[in-house]
């Protein structure tokens, strides 16, 4: 996958906030993968209950995070194994690739992403 498909493929800052399912959708300590209409994508991940959002696609060689395996609130790229804190966006593996976190909020049994 080239630089540029991913690029297109990481959600644009839009000032809003998009419904993305309801509480429970997505058990404790998995995550999911949220298309927006955009056609971007974003993983969103159960921390013990607690919801995070981050660019779907590994910065190494664009592998979907929301597929890899959570431990705590660090998410490892199944295809090589870089690390990365989905409350920060911290890259443990290489500091100089953080990837990009989005708010998350939950209200009345929904959940919302800040696009
Ligand atoms: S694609 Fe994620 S670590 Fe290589």
């Amino acid at each position: 996958m080239g630089k540029a498909m991913r690029a297109t493929r990481r959600p644009a800052r839009e000032g809003r906030r998009v419904k993305v399912g309801q509480v429970g959708a997505v058990p404790p300590g998995r995550g999911a993968t949220v298309q927006l209409k955009s056609g971007a994508e974003v993983a969103l991940f159960n921390v013990d209950g607690e919801y995070y959002a981050v660019e779907n696609f590994c910065p190494h060689k664009g592998f979907p995070l929301a597929d890899s395996r959570l431990y705590g609130n660090i998410v490892e790229c199944d295809l090589h194994g870089w690390r990365f804190d989905v409350r920060s966006g911290e890259c443990f593996t290489k500091k100089s690739c953080p990837i990009e976190t989005f708010t998350v909020v939950v209200e009345d049994g929904w959940i919302y992403l800040e696009i």
